[in-house]
């Protein structure tokens, strides 16, 4: 039956029980690696703001999964991505995580072959190769690097990736925030002791909103009701032509944004609508990697990189206009104590639904009405993976 079809005509909810992943999915080696080759090498991961590679010879190191990525912009300041593996046999080339490289060269540490930001091969070491060996056939293994509004990804089957926009739930809803234009005030990194999916599923749902999130469910009505959208809520054409407080879309009477007062840093953003104002939260979503969400004064990102089975390496960045960042006095880091409490008591569920998951007599849970999304999430994730 199609997905549309289980549906209630503009209610969000699913009007049938749906099981959950199996459990081998959250903590089998050997699943995990079937993700990796399927899923994180054949798809755009989100790695860095295009800030954070400032200016020629610039370099970053990722790792995504098993593999490394070095990530650098060349002599010209155009991005380049390569395997983080020399081509004579084998050895890792760049062992810093991030610094700028000396002479316009890669040179691998073992017997020196050294390569140029465009990675083809430029040097050898000892005097006389053999006669057949071709320098050509010996650049770096490429990996497609590309940049949307600031953000850059890298895609490690470039010959085969997709647009890049079309990772997006919707690639133009936070057009109003021109994220391009944005500056990293804050950054949290944090890793966590639960499978990827468990990440993406918690933050897929609000039914642990009203007891894991007490200050956010105060900031967000619908959180207190276990919703996250109007429509989540089989109600939802009474409660709402009602004005029903309890069921108010956005963020409670008086909080303008995501902060400890519910205050705002500084001036909203000038070109937002009215309704993204009034609903002062807006979330853009790129699989597996990343989401955004856009707040009146500042954007927030989260960055999701696997670490292993049961390890998930979290980054959240707080990006504002560089006039805001640079008012005499503003304090970044108290903009982000909200949310990062938010992040604290996501993290810890997260951690407990991974070690739950060891019970021998799990196989499978249960999804309820609420958890739509989280449902929507494995039908992407099963599709990836067949
Ligand atoms: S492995 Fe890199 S030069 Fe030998
Ligand atoms: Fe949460």
């Amino acid at each position: 039956m199609a997905e549309t079809e289980k549906r209630i005509a503009g209610y969000n909810g699913l009007t049938q029980t749906e099981p959950t992943l199996p459990t081998h999915y959250y903590v089998d080696a050997e699943h995990h690696e079937k993700e990796l080759a399927r899923l994180w090498y054949r798809n755009w991961v989100y790695v860095c703001r295009a800030e954070e590679l400032d200016g020629p010879r610039a370099y970053r190191v990722f790792d995504i999964g098993s593999q490394q990525v070095l990530a650098l912009r060349d002599q010209e300041g155009k991005l380049q991505a390569f395997h983080n593996t020399c081509r004579h046999r084998g050895s890792q080339l760049v062992q810093n995580k991030e610094g700028r490289l000396p002479g316009g060269l890669i040179t691998c540490p073992y017997h020196c072959w050294a390569y140029d930001l465009e990675g083809k091969l430029r040097r050898l070491s000892g005097a006389s190769p053999p006669p057949d060996f071709e320098k050509s056939e010996h650049s770096l293994y490429e990996v497609g690097i590309q940049e949307w509004k600031g953000f850059i990804f890298v895609h490690l089957d470039h010959a085969n990736s997709q647009p890049l926009e079309s990772i997006f739930s919707d690639a133009h809803i936070l057009d109003n925030w021109h994220l391009a234009d944005l500056v990293v005030g804050h950054t949290l990194r944090k890793s966590i002791r639960c499978n990827w999916k468990i990440f993406w599923e918690n933050f897929s749902e609000c039914l642990h909103c009203p007891h894991v999130h007490r200050e956010l469910s105060a900031t967000v009505p619908l959180y207190k009701q276990y919703l996250m959208e109007v429509r989540d809520d089989p109600e939802w054409e009474a409660h709402q032509s009602a004005g029903d407080p309890l069921f108010k879309p956005g963020l409670a009477e008086g909080k303008e944004t995501w902060s400890t007062d519910g205050i705002a840093c500084g001036e909203f953003f000038p070109d937002l609508t009215p309704e993204e104002i009034e609903l002062g939260h807006t979330y853009c979503e790129g699989l597996p990697s990343l989401f955004v969400v856009g707040h009146v004064d500042y954007a927030r990102t989260v960055r999701v990189l696997p670490l292993g089975p049961e390890e998930t390496e979290i980054q959240s960045q707080w990006l504002f206009r560089p006039e805001v960042l640079s008012q005499p006095g503003f304090d970044a880091a108290r903009v982000a104590a909200f949310a990062e409490q938010v992040i604290a008591e996501d993290s810890a569920v997260a951690e407990l639904n991974q070690k739950g998951l060891h019970s021998i007599r799990h196989k499978r849970g249960v999804l309820m009405a609420e958890e739509y999304a989280v449902h929507d999430f494995h039908v992407w994730l099963k599709g990836q993976l067949d």
